[in-house]
Order: C-alpha cells, then structure tokens, then sequence
C-alpha cells in the first residue's frame, strides 16, 4: 500500500471508499481522530501517490462517508471495479490491482 493508497484519491468514490471500508467506518475513533488516521494513511504512507494538492480528509467528510459503510456490497468486488476505473480513468498503476501489495 505504500505509494499506491493515495491513488484512491484520484476520484471521489475512491476517496469515499478509504472512510468506507467497514474495517475502517466502524473504528472506535471519532470523526477527527479517524480522518487524522486517514491522512496519516494516505499522505505519510501513501508517499507520492496522492494527487498533488489534494485536500485532507475532514472529520466532518469522514463523519458523512462513515455513515454509508460498505456493508451492502460484496466488498472485493466493489474494490476490483472501483481499480480499474483509477487504472483506465486515472493513471493509477497496475500494481494497485494486486489487494495488500506492498503492505
Ligand atoms: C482506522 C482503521 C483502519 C484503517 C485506516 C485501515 C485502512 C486500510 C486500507 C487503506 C486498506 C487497503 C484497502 C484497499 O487496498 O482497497 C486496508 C485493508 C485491510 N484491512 Fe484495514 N484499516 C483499518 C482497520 C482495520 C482493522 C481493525 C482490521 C482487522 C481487524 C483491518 C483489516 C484489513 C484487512 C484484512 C485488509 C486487506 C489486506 C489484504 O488483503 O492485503 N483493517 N485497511
């Protein structure tokens, strides 16, 4: 995941998705403590992948976003489509397509 996280933010439902993940839209954290991590995720271990001069995450956008988890999807699937899409529309590399690569 390292320099490849911050490539979901290339779209909004990829910047969605990251405070969708049930995993993540269920933490304990509240909203600011939760997008601080998000940021952490996506700024600090996401290296360069970020699209330059992408916002931060909000705790005020990570609290509408974490009310919609993706618990009514199969979820690999939804991350298959929503990574091709980054791949074809967005430039994001291949490398995004194998799930936990670099982790
Ligand atoms: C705020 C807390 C968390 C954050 C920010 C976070 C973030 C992430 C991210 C960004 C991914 C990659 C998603 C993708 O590639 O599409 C991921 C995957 C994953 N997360 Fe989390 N996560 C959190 C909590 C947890 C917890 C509590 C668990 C388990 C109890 C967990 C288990 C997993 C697993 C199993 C994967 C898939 C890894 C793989 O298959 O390589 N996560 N997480």
């Amino acid at each position: 995941m390292e320099d490849l996280v911050g490539f979901y933010l290339r779209a909004p439902e990829g910047r969605a998705y990251l405070s969708r993940l049930p995993n993540v839209a269920f933490s304990t954290l509240d909203d600011r403590k939760l997008a601080a991590v998000l940021n952490y995720v996506v700024f600090e271990i996401g290296g360069t992948s970020a699209p330059s001069g992408a916002k931060p995450y909000s705790a005020l956008e990570v609290g509408r976003w974490r009310k919609q988890p993706l618990t009514e999807v199969a979820l690999s699937k939804y991350r298959q489509q929503l990574v091709e899409r980054l791949i074809d529309q967005h430039q994001a590399p291949a490398a995004l397509r194998v799930y936990g690569n670099a982790y």
